[in-house]
């Protein structure tokens, strides 16, 4: 595997992230590049910055989780909870602790943070914040405001929403037409833009594995319905690989290709995801848009090769009914094959809360005609039938722990960030 960098995979939670809400496509990554910009301005330093810019990037994830919906930019309701919800989702993992807290206080009030031990923190804060506001005032209403509209209703903030020190920082900068240009082209390389200015962070190979775990979190815990998924699928397909014969390498890769299978499903709106049956056409595209969608992200991080493709491909079937390509079987590698199966065999065993996985017999059942109408890998249906029970009590454990990481993360925010880095730890 190659070096993996972090602010490639944020990149791609970024955009999965402004898919989901047409209504204000681009959000995130406005935001990400106001904060960054504004940071670079102020005089903050290159891991200040980086901070600014993954938070802002970032920072209404905890949105798109049940019952909180941005669309509409109906942003008045639900301020804190998604801003602490966000904050525990990113706060999971040290690398991102900093901007998980920056995420935490992006609708805090200045009045409320001036009196804060770390006063550059609270500032950064509330860099993120003016970023949120300005992207919201532009796009807000019917046309949205225009540029200096923006700018007079900023200077006339109080100081009880943001310190002098930022909106001053704002109106200067602002001037400058380049400010808005660089925000509002939408074709721009983020790599390219801020290079010079961010310090981007190698996730060391060993971290890989548990940032993955991280990330299984991130795409799972949006609905109670997909909260342990990921990692039942990761650790079934670990167990159909060494059974296959696959090295060591090949079955980390395997159980990394597990974990960010279904990262597109951000980009399906959570109401979606919780409804347990009864989808109509348009309703079930939009699920499936979540392989072609994800494919787009797994293949915008360098670095991940095989496991693009075998994550991208789960959807797939041998006989060429799959989607998102409709590939037939001479295009479909064994991880792609084993990588099907697995997400089959967790999608009818695991529990959901609307109905109980399928027993030994019927799962068993249900593999073997999908193989025998050529849509699964016969080879591995048998290995999956053969070693049902030892697959199945790894694919439980694997879900166990991931369904008490959800009830932590859901019930006591407190100790979600420890437990994280624990997990973390075990998993490298
Ligand atoms: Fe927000
Ligand atoms: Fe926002
Ligand atoms: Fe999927």
């Amino acid at each position: 595997m190659k070096d993996v960098y972090l602010l490639n995979l944020v990149y791609a939670i970024s955009a999965a992230l402004d898919y989901v809400s047409p209504a204000i496509n681009g959000h995130h990554r406005r935001v990400g590049i106001v904060a960054a910009a504004m940071g670079r301005h102020m005089g903050f330093d290159r891991a200040d910055v980086t901070d600014l810019f993954m938070a802002g990037l970032m920072h209404d994830i905890g949105a798109f989780t049940r019952d909180m919906s941005i669309d509409g930019l109906d942003f008045d309701v639900h301020l804190t909870a998604h801003a602490t919800v966000g904050s525990r989702l990113l706060g999971g993992h040290p690398l991102l602790e900093r901007a998980a807290y920056f995420v935490k206080h992006h609708h805090t009030q200045w009045k409320h943070l001036a009196g804060a031990e770390d006063r550059k923190e609270a500032i950064l804060c509330n860099v993120v914040n003016l970023a949120d506001r300005v992207d919201i005032l532009r796009w807000r209403g019917e046309s949205g405001h225009d540029r200096q509209t923006i700018r007079n209703m900023v200077a006339d903030y109080s100081e009880d929403y943001y310190t002098s020190e930022v909106t001053e920082a704002f109106a200067s900068f602002s001037e400058d037409a380049d400010f808005w240009k660089l925000v509002e082209d939408k074709d721009s390389d983020l790599r390219s833009l801020f290079k010079d200015w961010t310090q981007d962070r190698l996730i060391p190979k060993d971290q890989l594995l548990g940032f993955s775990v991280f990330f299984a979190h991130i795409i799972d815990f949006r609905s109670s319905h997909t909260a342990t998924h990921s990692q039942g699928v990761a650790e079934t397909a670990v167990q159909l690989a060494i059974l296959a014969g696959m090295d060591e390498e090949e079955q980390k890769k395997m159980r990394l290709a597990g974990n960010l299978h279904d990262i597109g499903k951000l980009a399906v709106s959570s109401w979606l995801l919780d409804k347990p049956s009864g989808l109509d056409v348009s309703e079930y595209e939009a699920i499936k848009a979540h392989a072609t969608v994800g494919e787009i992200l797994l293949r915008s991080v360098p670095g991940l090769s095989d496991v693009t493709d075998w994550a991208c491909q789960h959807h797939e079937r041998l006989n060429g009914k799959g989607y998102p390509h409709g590939l037939s079987a001479d295009e479909l590698s064994l991880g792609s094959r084993i990588m099907q199966v697995a997400d089959v065999h967790t999608a009818i065993t695991e529990d959901r809360p609307y109905r109980k996985g399928m027993s030994t017999e019927k799962t068993c059942k249900v593999l073997r005609s999908m193989a025998d109408n050529g849509f699964l890998d016969a080879d591995i249906v048998d290995l999956a039938i053969d070693n049902h029970i030892q697959i199945n009590a790894v694919r439980r454990l694997a879900q166990n722990r991931a369904a008490a990481a959800f009830k932590l993360f859901a019930e006591q925010p407190d100790q979600w960030s420890s437990s994280m880095v624990n997990l973390n730890m075990f998993e490298g």
